[in-house]
């Protein structure tokens, strides 16, 4: 979604700002823009698009002279992508400039009390309220800039991260958090400002994490900060030790590619260190065991993919800890009155860590008196620091818009979890858990052959790749892969594609299969093969053409009736969407690819969802 970067120094700001927004192309946008403090005027220069357009309109930032600068990448809520709606949003007299994300929601009483008042506006952004509404506490020249913000941040609403220039204070940057993630960067000399670490890691490794309320001025010296009564506080400093290679392409044509393919490293350094002589080993865990045995369920809350970990995660901890696991879509959990208590764990599984509607649901449930337990692939992210417990899943850092390595990690910690407080609430049987586990050791392996044979399902691609409509149908298991199938299909390559639990077809879907209409057919759990099978042939009797993913023991049954059959290695039950998942993400991408799809920043979407 909106990305930040801010940079106060010796040098030149307007490059760096521009490659550091180059780093959170991935997070998607519509426009982007940058202001820079040259002498005692901001200037402000913007274009809706690509950011290559900004980047050539200013020759690569040369163009423009300062070095206290601030640059966005906008995605659009209020006002449509356009130049003027592109951040920064200035103040009439130009003096304040304003970057945002987040969304404002009291813009519009506070624009008619301005408008009131004679302010002009000229976008329609809730943004452009914060920059007049500053510059309004700050003309009558009484305050000065800092307790001018100060007074803004009393009248709006809503979830911000902001950085604010102002003219008449030329070496410095203010930034201001709450509900929408801002990181501090401490450099020599200089100090950034970034929504997200990717972007100024390039520069310093040394950051610290705004909480919500906190205000910070930047200077070259370094940063003050403030909590919401501004009192001065000090903020911890962590270091990041992953390599900016991580979030490089690295000779692959595509992110999504790449991650794909990294898939079997995620899974060893997600899953190695968590199984020991045969159990499970928690030690970032702090839950009692007197509270793990007094749970009356587990409720899990998620959006998209995350949520559809949720729901292969509903089946098999269900199964394995004889509790009612309940799965909700987090946007929905809040305004559905769930019924969450201290006896319920919630389950909170987000790999940007910052998806507002996530958050939002976390809060809900831990008002409701739960706790929360979080699966994050961000650390330091905003989930992570609210939840009560946290099990990284360290996949590294995901760059493609549509997930992929976060989706297989977050499901092995899933897993790891469940057979976790298995052991403690003595609900499965010991040996079961044990083959479970040595299985999950050779997940990465298995992966590894799966992803070997990617031209097989590019083949398979090449052959459906013109397909206007698709469904994916599966039982159980199967069912929970085929909708993280089906979104991976949809989001990157634009195909309308629908998942059904298979017996559901005949209580009306079926009516829209017809001669060639392709059908994706999850045949992977063998407790409900020959069903799968039944389901099949329901399709193929009405023309459709069945793709089919199944086990490499089953494949040849399967070669029988589908027109077409993936195979995956065997493995436990409770695994084979860990490894399902991998065909079908491959599946996607060559459709995508075939079809010229833009794969790692699909339209209308973004990495981080950070509005409701
Ligand atoms: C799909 C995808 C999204 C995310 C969803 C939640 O490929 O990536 O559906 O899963 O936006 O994001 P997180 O996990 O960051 O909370």
């Amino acid at each position: 979604m909106c990305g930040i970067v801010g940079y106060v120094g010796r040098e030149e700001a307007a490059p760096i700002l521009l490659e550091g927004l180059g780093r959170l192309e991935y997070r998607g946008y519509d426009s982007a823009g940058i202001a820079v403090c040259t002498g005692k005027q901001l200037s402000v220069h913007k274009a809706k698009g690509r950011l290559r357009i900004l980047s050539d309109m200013l020759d690569g930032g040369r163009l423009v002279k300062g070095c206290v600068g601030v640059g966005h990448t906008r995605w659009a809520t209020h006002g449509a992508p356009s130049d003027v709606n592109s951040h920064p949003q200035v103040s009439r007299s130009g003096k304040i400039a304003v970057v945002h994300n987040g969304i404002i929601e009291n813009y519009a009483e506070l624009k008619a009390f301005l408008q009131e008042q004679g302010v002009p506006f000229t976008s329609e952004t809730d943004t452009e309220v914060v920059a007049q509404l500053v510059e309004y506490f700050y003309e009558d020249g009484k305050v000065d800039i800092l307790e001018a913000v100060g007074r803004c941040l009393h009248r709006i609403e809503g979830a911000y991260a902001l950085g604010i220039l102002c003219a008449d204070a030329p070496e410095q940057m203010i930034a201001v958090r709450k509900d929408s993630p801002l990181i501090l960067g401490f450099g020599d000399g200089c100090s950034f400002l970034a929504s997200d670490v990717t972007a100024i890691l390039r520069h310093t490794r040394r950051v610290a994490y705004l909480d919500d309320g906190d205000t910070a001025v930047l200077t070259r010296e370094g940063v003050q900060c403030y909590n919401y009564l501004m009192q001065p506080i000090e903020k911890t400093v962590s270091y990041v030790d992953w390599e900016i290679d991580a979030a490089e392409k690295g000779g692959y044509e595509h992110f999504m590619f790449k991650e794909i393919m990294e898939q079997p490293e995620a899974l060893r350094r997600a899953v190695f260190p968590r199984i020991r002589d045969g159990e499970v080993v928690l030690e970032d865990l702090s839950l009692t065991n007197k509270y793990i045995r007094g749970l009356h369920k587990l409720y899990i809350v998620a959006c998209g993919s995350s949520y559809h970990v949720g729901m292969v995660g509903k089946y098999n901890l269900e199964r394995i800890l004889r509790l009612p696991v309940e799965v909700a879509l987090a946007s929905e959990f809040r305004y559905m009155e769930p019924i969450v208590d201290e006896h319920t764990l919630v389950v909170v599984i987000s790999q940007s860590g910052e998806t507002l509607d996530t958050m939002a649901a976390l809060r809900e449930a831990k008002r409701l008196g739960a706790k929360i337990l979080s699966i994050v692939n961000v650390v330091g992210s905003s989930i992570a620091r609210e939840s009560d417990e946290v099990l990284y899943t360290w996949a590294g850092p995901e760059i493609a818009v549509a997930t992929t390595k976060a989706y297989t990690t977050q499901l092995a910690v899933l897993d790891l979890l469940g057979l976790y407080l298995s052991k403690i609430l003595g609900t499965m049987d010991a040996a079961e858990r044990r083959t479970v586990l040595d299985e999950m050791l050779l997940l990465p392996e298995k992966m590894e052959k799966i992803l070997e044979k990617k031209e097989d399902i590019q083949y398979f691609a090449s052959r459906y790749f013109n397909h206007n409509s698709v469904f994916f149908i599966g039982r159980n298991i199967d069912y929970a892969l085929g909708l993280e199938g089906s979104l991976k299909l949809k989001e990157i390559s634009y195909i309308h594609s629908e998942a059904y639990a298979s017996g559901e077809l005949k209580h009306g879907t079926i009516s829209l299969i017809e001669e060639g209409t392709l059908v994706v057919a999850l045949g992977t759990y063998g407790k409900l093969f020959d069903k799968a099978m039944s389901n099949i042939v329901e399709v193929k009797t009405r023309g459709g053409d069945v793709l089919a993913l199944t086990t490499e023991s089953r494949q040849e049954e399967m070669a029988k009736t589908a027109n077409g059959v993936i195979a995956i290695p065997d493995a436990h039950p409770m695994l084979m969407p860990s490894l399902g998942v991998a065909p079908l993400q491959l599946f996607s991408y060559y459709v995508a690819l075939m079809r010229g799809c833009d794969i790692d920043k699909p339209r209308n979407l973004a990495k981080s969802v950070t509005v409701e």
